[in-house]
């Protein structure tokens, strides 16, 4: 782009360009900076988080799924295909598997490691409905009791676990969970077993997700569950905004060394929720999630949040850092959330340079979601909330900027809010604003809309220009 402009306006005479041109000394200059960007971000790693993107790597052997049977009208059901595929480049020590354009119909299968699923353009797997066609696979540990439902649970479309190295991505090629009528069973009950996931890797290494498009999953999108150096760059998830139950994006649960960009996501529950596990069953699991970059997103939630930590956090969460993000027409935007029974905690969490746009509300924190195994939780194991910071947020459409909401049995500690500006919605401009209760921080710069009481202020140059009252002061308007 740099050097198309500078051609075209640089030099309109004519088309040729003396070899000793500013250009060489532009590009130069322009490589410098670049080197020096680099340079500068490898040294600036704020809050210790540090993840390295990962681009995929190319394949000793490659096969076409039609090799191996498949037919892509749509109808034919190629799980054999795709089985016999895998076995041949687990065989190989590992291989591409070429997904050509058509409508690829299949029940669940597994991926092997050292494997490149690649979807091309326009080709499109698409999961087979009937619930016949889903294994059932054992409880997650961390979760024991299935999540919807107690024992097993159903396999995702994509599964894999014990794995290293693989690569799902392509020409923005699509995976089709076809979930409405899951979705629809599961309004009527009709279910007894938790619901498949469209892409799920348990205990598994060195996974990069990119250039395709997720649609309509059953359940959560793509889960990698105690899993070490995740990449998803550059996908498409969508699920209907309504009426799609528990269509989240993307759950690390229980996962290191993370990241998360380019991606734009708008699904029926949260864009991304940050997980480790449910009351008892994640703390014995114990498997936090941690080290995890997600940035330069575009999300929407009609009906949940953007970016959610928890409510499942029982292994801990912290490390997190939340950067470049737009959540649009969402109820919420950024969102922690736990409750007595969860033990754990949730801490070094930072969310900078936040834009919401036509959003409920933009902050929240919040200690009493109260969703639990069904084998019982013991109230008086507490989750601890600290040390979470937001900078540079913005926004505009938005009805609750910020509601904070610890309680007696779990305050919020350590909370740093700098340089916010959000507008609130026109019908809303009575309304508290800015909510806490037993929250203790600090506001630093300008911050609009007013702070509550419960923070202390700070002006920009750092110095004190108010003291918090009491951290236990409650102003929470529940009606939004
Ligand atoms: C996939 O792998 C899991 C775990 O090893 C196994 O239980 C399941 O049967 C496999 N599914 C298929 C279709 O091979
Ligand atoms: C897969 O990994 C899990 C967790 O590390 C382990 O418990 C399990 O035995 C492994 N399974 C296989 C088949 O290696
Ligand atoms: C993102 O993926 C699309 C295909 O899905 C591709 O055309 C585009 O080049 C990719 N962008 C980047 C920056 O990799
Ligand atoms: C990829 O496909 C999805 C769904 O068709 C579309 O929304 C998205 O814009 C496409 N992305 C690119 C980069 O073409
Ligand atoms: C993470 O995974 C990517 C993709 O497989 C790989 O290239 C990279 O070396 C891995 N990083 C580490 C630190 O293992
Ligand atoms: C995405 O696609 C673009 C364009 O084909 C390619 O340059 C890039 O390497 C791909 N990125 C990943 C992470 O797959
Ligand atoms: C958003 O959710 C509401 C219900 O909460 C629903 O009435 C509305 O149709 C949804 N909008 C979209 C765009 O999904
Ligand atoms: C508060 O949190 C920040 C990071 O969010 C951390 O650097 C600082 O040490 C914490 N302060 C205390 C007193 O724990
Ligand atoms: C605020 O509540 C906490 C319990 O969360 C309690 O320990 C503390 O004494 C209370 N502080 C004040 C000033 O009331």
């Amino acid at each position: 782009m740099v050097e198309k402009s500078g051609g075209k306006v640089g030099w309109p005479v004519n088309n040729v360009r003396p070899k000793w041109a500013p250009f060489a000394w532009r590009r130069a200059f322009l490589a410098f900076l670049w080197v020096a960007a680099v340079a500068w971000l490898l040294v600036w790693q704020r809050n210790g988080v540090v993840v390295r993107s990962a681009e995929p790597r190319l394949r000793p052997v490659a096969f076409f799924l039609t090799e191996f049977g498949g037919v892509g009208d749509g109808v034919t059901l190629n799980t054999e295909a795709f089985e016999r595929a895998v076995r041949a480049i687990a065989e190989f020590g590992g291989g591409q598997l070429n997904v050509p354009r058509g409508r690829w119909l299949t029940a669940p299968f597994n991926l092997t490691s050292h494997m490149t699923l690649f979807l091309a353009a326009h080709a499109v797997i698409l999961a087979a409905q009937d619930e016949e066609y889903w294994p059932l696979m054992p409880p997650l540990p961390s979760y024991g009791d299935g999540r919807e439902h107690p024992g097993p649970r159903y396999s995702s479309l994509i599964y894999g676990q014990n794995l290293s190295d693989v690569v799902i991505t392509g020409h923005n090629g699509t995976i089709n969970g076809q979930g409405q009528i899951w979705w629809t069973k599961f309004f009527q009950k009709l279910l007894h077993h938790t619901r498949g996931p469209l892409v799920q890797i348990l205990w598994s290494s060195d996974i990069v997700i990119s250039n395709i498009t997720l649609l309509d999953s059953p359940f959560w999108t793509f889960h990698p569950y105690d899993c070490k150096n995740v990449t998803v760059k550059n996908v498409t998830i969508l699920a209907p905004g309504f009426n799609a139950p528990n269509t989240d994006g993307i759950d690390p649960d229980s996962c290191e060394d993370m990241l998360i960009e380019d991606c734009y996501i708008s699904v029926g529950d949260d864009a991304i929720a940050v997980k480790s596990g449910w009351d008892h069953f994640g703390i014995a699991y114990g498997k936090p999630s941690r080290n995890i970059v997600i940035r330069n997103l575009v999300v929407r939630s009609n009906v949940s949040s953007g970016i959610s930590i928890g409510s499942e956090m029982s292994g801990g969460v912290s490390n997190i850092l939340v950067e470049n993000i737009l959540v649009w027409e969402s109820r919420r935007g950024m969102r922690i959330k736990t409750a007595p029974g969860r033990g754990g905690y949730v801490s070094q969490i930072t969310f900078r340079n936040i834009m919401f746009k036509d959003v409920g509300v933009g902050i929240v924190i919040k200690t009493d979601y109260n969703q639990h195994p069904k084998s019982g939780y013991d109230p008086t194991i507490l989750p601890t909330l600290s040390d979470v910071t937001f900078t540079n947020v913005r926004g505009h459409g938005v009805l609750v900027p910020v509601r904070i909401q610890g309680s007696e049995e779990i305050p919020v500690t350590n909370v740093t809010i700098q340089d916010m500006k959000v507008e609130v919605a026109f019908s809303y401009v009575n309304r508290p604003r800015f909510q806490c209760s037993y929250a203790q921080g600090r506001v630093l710069g300008p911050v609009f809309p007013s702070p509550c009481e419960n923070f202390d202020q700070y002006n920009e140059l750092g110095q004190l220009v108010k003291q918090g009252s009491s951290m236990n002061v409650s102003d929470i308007d529940y009606e939004i």
